[in-house]
């Protein structure tokens, strides 16, 4: 190549080179988030798939009460409750397996351990998930309403060997008691925006959530 066809060659500017080696550094943290960070609520943001995260004291809590109900070297099954499988997982403890049952593929980053899941088709899991194969179900339907709730409840008793904590709109607290025989706690789950809908946890069995308030 003669240096008069280098010259035609289009160069940016230092400042245009900076800013887009900088977008690029953020694209990629965007998409490969290091190992630390991995398991942050939040590093995933809200969208618009019905997406409210707990706040961290209550993610904290309900992986707490998940691991207590579980039992040693229990299964663990969060159906679209995200933030409670990333504060497991953040808790970095090996005394439990727990898989993340998600429609909103960016959570496809926790790999095998992420199971694509879509309440319309509530059945339609990968044949590795096997029946009644979970110790307790922690799950937070991502609409408030009868159809959403009975197609969730199906995935939740198809997973369980029993145990179901359900967190939801306090309006559903009949449906939810018809459908999987749940009663609502005292604890009150926090998120990190304020919500329209009063909010509460349902339980199926004897649990911490309606002792330590
Ligand atoms: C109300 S949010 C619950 C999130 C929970 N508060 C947390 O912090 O982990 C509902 C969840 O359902 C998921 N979701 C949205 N559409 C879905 C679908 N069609 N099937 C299953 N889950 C879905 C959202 O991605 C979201 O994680």
């Amino acid at each position: 190549m003669s240096d008069s066809d280098d010259d035609d060659i289009p160069r940016l500017s230092s400042h245009t080179l900076a800013a887009l080696q900088e977008f690029y550094a953020e694209q990629k943290q965007q998409s490969d988030p290091g190992r630390d960070d991995k398991y942050n609520i939040g590093i995933i943001e809200e969208n618009w798939l019905s997406q409210f995260w707990y706040s961290q004291e209550t993610a904290l809590q309900l992986a707490k009460e998940a691991i207590a109900a579980a039992g040693e070297g229990g299964r663990i099954a969060c159906v679209s409750a995200p933030s409670v499988y990333q504060k497991l997982r953040a808790l970095h403890r090996e005394d439990f397996s727990v898989y993340i049952f998600e429609y909103d593929k960016r959570f496809a980053i926790y790999g095998e351990e992420f199971i694509f899941y879509d309440y319309n088709n509530p059945l339609d899991l990968p044949e590795k998930i096997a029946a009644h194969s979970f110790d307790i179900v922690i799950a937070d339907p991502p609409y408030l309403s009868k159809e959403c709730l009975r197609k969730t409840s199906e995935t939740i008793k198809y997973l369980t060997q029993g145990k179901i904590l359900l967190c939801t709109g306090a309006v559903m607290e009949e449906e939810a008691a018809k459908l999987l025989g749940v009663k609502m706690c005292k604890f009150i789950p926090k998120h990190t925006r304020t919500l329209g809908n009063e909010f509460r946890c349902y339980v199926n069995y004897d649990s911490g959530l309606d002792h330590e308030i």
